[in-house]
């Protein structure tokens, strides 16, 4: 398959794990006989020093149309003046806004080996599996914004149509694993909240093999550490899921560990860069091939890690599981998706282990020792292909 792959590495220790996931989706790439086109370019404090502006046109123009976007982190002190007149996460919202994807997967399921590391019980970690499915262009991150000398205003805003698509996504994924979905808001006090509830209420209606719960979000914040085990897909507003999974994060072990996945609506198109799909699709489940087609946006949640930039320490699995669910959402790669997950669970399982996970590996060694463990899994698939080839 050709693929053309924006790269934005941004700031921090951004270019940092960008590098490491792309030269795992090269290694993908010689493996498997794909042809992946990557182009990089600017966003973030990087772009604002560069062009005045933290999403230039050109950056988004070439997004658009793009078959995927692997993106670092932005911001970073030298930008984060409360006073400065534009800031670099200004251009990651503009960057979701434009791309339409409204739908951020992330998901939590705690490595056996790290269990250590998580402020939880192993008891409590054993058959943890949350997909969270945060709203990414609305909410109080896109409203109307105020400020005088004495008081300033972010208005929370959402419409039926935002709420509707983005429940609708989590209910279909639910039906691709346990059926359950709990939705999370604060209805007992946010209007935007109430709407939340009584639309997302409606919609289960359509998915009647799913179980809906609600919580509101400070119990759930709770919940979460008490009961993880408890929850299968969590569907929340924006700002609510931005928070949660953090906290999911640090139950895994570690911030540089989550990858996620920014999805839009489905695209008319036959296929990345013109080429056929093969008949994979979200998931497991197999489906037509043209219609999953996705835009997607695809970063590891962490941030540009300031403390850590410029000293390739950082723990590059966040950006590579990233990498993987491109291959699996964009380009429909499933198998391909499946070979560099396995490829990051060896590594968890035995290290090297970079020094958030209480190693001293550094992010290089890491990356390293990714693709030698993804030349390890893909030898089978070189042998098929060697052999159909022989098979002329
Ligand atoms: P952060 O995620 O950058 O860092 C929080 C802590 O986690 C730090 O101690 C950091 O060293 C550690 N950490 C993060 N990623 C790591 C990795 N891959 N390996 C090892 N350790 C890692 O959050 P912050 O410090 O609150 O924010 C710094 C900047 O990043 C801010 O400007 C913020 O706006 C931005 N940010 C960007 C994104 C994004 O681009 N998607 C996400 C979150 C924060
Ligand atoms: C994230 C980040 C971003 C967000 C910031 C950098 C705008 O924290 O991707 O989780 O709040 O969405
Ligand atoms: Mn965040």
């Amino acid at each position: 398959m050709k693929a053309r792959i924006v790269t934005l590495p941004g700031d921090g220790v951004g270019p940092e794990v960008t590098a490491a996931a792309v030269a795992v989706l090269q290694s993908v790439a010689t493996h498997f006989g794909h042809d992946f086109d990557f182009e990089e370019y600017l966003i973030g404090g990087a772009a604002i020093d560069a062009t005045g502006e933290p999403l230039p046109a050109e950056t988004l123009a070439v997004c658009q149309a793009a078959d995927a976007v692997l993106l670092g982190a932005v911001g970073g002190p030298k930008w984060s003046d409360p006073n400065a007149p534009v800031r670099p996460e200004q251009g990651l919202l503009a960057l979701r806004a434009g791309l339409g994807v409204y739908a951020n997967l992330r998901s939590l399921k705690p490595h056996p080996a790290l269990a250590a590391l998580s402020p939880l019980k192993d008891d409590k970690l054993r058959d943890v599996d949350v997909l969270f499915v945060r709203e990414l262009t609305g909410g109080a991150y896109f409203g109307a914004k105020t400020k005088t000398a004495d008081a300033a205003t972010d208005e929370c805003r959402y419409t039926v149509a935002e709420i509707e698509r983005v429940a609708r996504r989590a209910f279909e994924l639910a039906r691709m694993r346990r059926r359950h979905v709990t939705s999370v808001d604060k209805a007992n006090v946010l209007e935007t909240s109430r709407l939340w509830r009584r639309t997302v209420t409606r919609i289960a209606a359509d998915f009647s093999d799913v179980t809906l719960e609600h919580q509101l979000v400070d119990s759930m914040a709770m919940l979460l550490l008490t009961r993880p085990d408890a929850y299968d897909v969590v569907v929340t507003e924006n700002l609510f899921g931005d928070i949660l999974t953090d906290e999911a994060a640090a139950l895994a072990g570690s911030l540089g560990l989550l990858p996620s996945a920014s999805l839009g609506d489905r695209v008319p198109s036959s296929g990345p860069s013109g080429h056929l799909l093969p008949l994979t699709g979200e998931g497991n489940s197999a489906r037509p091939a043209a219609a999953s087609l996705r835009m997607g946006l695809y970063e590891p949640i962490h941030g540009s890690a300031p403390d850590i930039a410029g000293k390739r320490t950082a723990n590059p699995v966040g950006a590579i599981l990233s990498a993987a669910l491109l291959l699996r959402h964009s380009l429909q790669l499933e198998v391909e998706a499946q070979a560099v997950e396995a490829a990051v669970d060896e590594v968890l399982q035995h290290g090297p282990y970079s020094r958030d996970l209480g190693g001293d590996a550094g992010t290089d060694t890491v990356r390293d020792a990714v693709l030698a463990a993804l030349d390890h899994h893909t030898i089978a698939s070189d042998a098929f292909f060697t052999g159909m080839r022989a098979c002329g």
